[in-house]
């Protein structure tokens, strides 16, 4: 039995930090694990400018505590008032690494992104031009569509046609969650990849909602049947270069997230490593776990892998982890497997 691994040191390629004491709160959740993350631009106003990024990125980096290193892999909001020149500059100068696509009412803060996508026509084709990866929340947000099949429909209305329109354009599928997210992933040879959240490896729809409504595994896009989270731990650990980890941690203060009407996210920062090393115990797969969270993501992103290395030991009684991160903004609840773990990143 396998009760030690080496690996580069991971990179989370979708992360929320958010801003203000909440950034300040969950940072070193990521940062003691993760060398890099992608930084979703869903603030209150959004990340739309290169001008916009670069204030953020200095405030992150402001609120990461003496002694951790981390890099934020900053990402721009795709409105339809983009400006393509701005954004080539962002992207020339190296600050901007991706530009993220909400469909308009998708998910959390995404009131602002695109409604009529012939209005980002010329972003999109200037993307293409440059190689700059577009992270895509891809869900319809059509009322009629049952919430449950958003993504299979998005799939055939909006994506396939976007990547049609525009040859060369680079397309990252963000935390994908059906079995027809990973086909069609695979249904590319190039210019097509997705991230897999830790979390729809490990829940479906039932453990939301059996036995009582489960806010804290509310998330979107929503957990799907069994089907679809066997077929996403078949993708995460096949060793297939398209499919790397991005971990939508999400932070909502409890507040908001145990009430009526429930942010959507889930917050798996702090337990990731753990979490999906069980996961690839589960499924055979510890040797792949590496390509998933330190080499998939840098190659398709074209960025160099991390030298440095981290360890991951199996202990024999479980790991604690702490219930809640007690924010400035208030106390954020870690995600909670439902089982026991037994690894955990050593601290060499
Ligand atoms: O669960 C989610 N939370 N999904 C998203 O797409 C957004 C995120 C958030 O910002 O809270
Ligand atoms: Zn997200």
């Amino acid at each position: 039995m396998i009760t030690e691994l080496a690996l580069r040191r991971p990179d989370d390629w979708h992360l929320h930090l958010r801003d203000g004491a909440m950034l300040q709160g969950v940072l070193p959740e990521t940062a003691r694990h993760f060398a890099r993350a992608i930084i979703m631009p869903n603030l209150v106003p959004p990340v739309v400018t290169g001008a916009d990024a670069a204030a953020y990125r200095g405030r992150i980096l402001a609120a990461l505590p003496a002694g951790m290193t981390f890099e934020p892999l900053m990402t721009l909001y795709l409105t339809e008032g983009t400006d393509p020149a701005d954004l080539r500059a962002a992207a020339a100068s190296g600050l901007v690494k991706a530009v993220k696509l909400y469909p308009a009412g998708a998910t959390t803060n995404s009131h602002s992104g695109v409604r009529d996508f012939d209005k980002v026509r010329g972003v999109l084709d200037t993307m293409a031009e440059i190689g700059l990866p577009l992270c895509v929340h891809g869900e319809v947000t059509d009322p009629a569509v049952d919430i449950f099949d958003r993504e299979a429909v998005f799939i055939d209305r909006v994506l396939d046609p976007i990547r049609r329109a525009t040859p060369g354009l680079r397309v990252v599928m963000e935390h994908i969650t059906t079995s027809q997210g990973a086909d069609y992933v695979r249904s590319a040879d190039r210019d097509l990849a997705a991230t897999i959240t830790t979390h729809h490896l490990i829940i479906n729809r039932n453990h939301l909602l059996v036995g009582g409504i489960r806010p804290h595994y509310y998330c979107l896009p929503v957990a799907k049947r069994e089907e679809h989270r066997l077929a996403l731990r078949a993708a995460a650990t096949s060793g297939d270069p398209r499919f790397f980890l991005g971990t939508d941690s999400a932070p909502h203060v409890d507040p908001l997230k145990e009430c009526a009407c429930g942010c959507a996210g889930c917050f798996t920062a702090t337990n990731t490593m753990s979490l999906l090393a069980h996961v690839f115990e589960q499924e055979n797969a510890l040797d792949q776990l590496e390509s998933f969270t330190s080499l998939n993501g840098p190659a398709y992103y074209r960025l160099p892998m991390n030298e440095a290395r981290i360890r991951l030991v199996k202990g024999d009684a479980p790991v604690s982890f702490p219930d809640k991160i007690q924010t400035g903004a208030g106390p954020v609840t870690v995600f909670d497997p439902g089982f026991p773990v037994f690894w955990q990143v050593a601290q060499d």
